[in-house]
């Protein structure tokens, strides 16, 4: 009993915050912040804001990123990092994702 608090304290405290609905409109900080399909949860382990919780800040990685690569990333799934294959984003929704990372983390600060 006293195991599985310890876990679910854990694993809320590792867990990111996605940004609040209302402020988003674009379709890939939508999908980013797990408000499209329940499959896409960047935020988790990004972090709403890309400074990252136990994955890396994005803020620092995608600015070193090609659009191409960035999508490889996202397709292949670094490392401890799921994979995120066509049956949970589509060509089009996985366009959105890089253009809006590539849009909003431009340089490494
Ligand atoms: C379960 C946690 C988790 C989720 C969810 C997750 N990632 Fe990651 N991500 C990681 C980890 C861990 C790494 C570091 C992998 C490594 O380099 O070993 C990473 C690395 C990355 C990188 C850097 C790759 C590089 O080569 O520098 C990018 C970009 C990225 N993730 C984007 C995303 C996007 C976009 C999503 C949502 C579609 C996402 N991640 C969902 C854990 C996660």
């Amino acid at each position: 009993m006293r195991f599985f608090l310890v876990l679910t304290l854990l694993s809320s405290a590792c867990a990111g915050i996605p940004l609040p609905r209302e402020t988003l409109s674009d379709p890939g900080a939508l999908l980013y912040n797990g408000y499209t399909s329940p499959k896409v949860d960047c935020f988790r382990c990004h972090n709403g804001d890309g400074t990252g919780v136990w994955g890396p800040s994005l803020v620092k990685r995608v600015p070193r990123l090609k659009a191409e690569k960035l999508a490889k990333v996202i397709r292949q799934g670094p490392g401890s990092m799921p994979k995120y294959e066509a049956d949970v984003l589509s060509d089009a929704e996985l366009q959105q994702l890089v253009d809006w990372l590539k849009g909003s983390f431009v340089s490494a600060p």
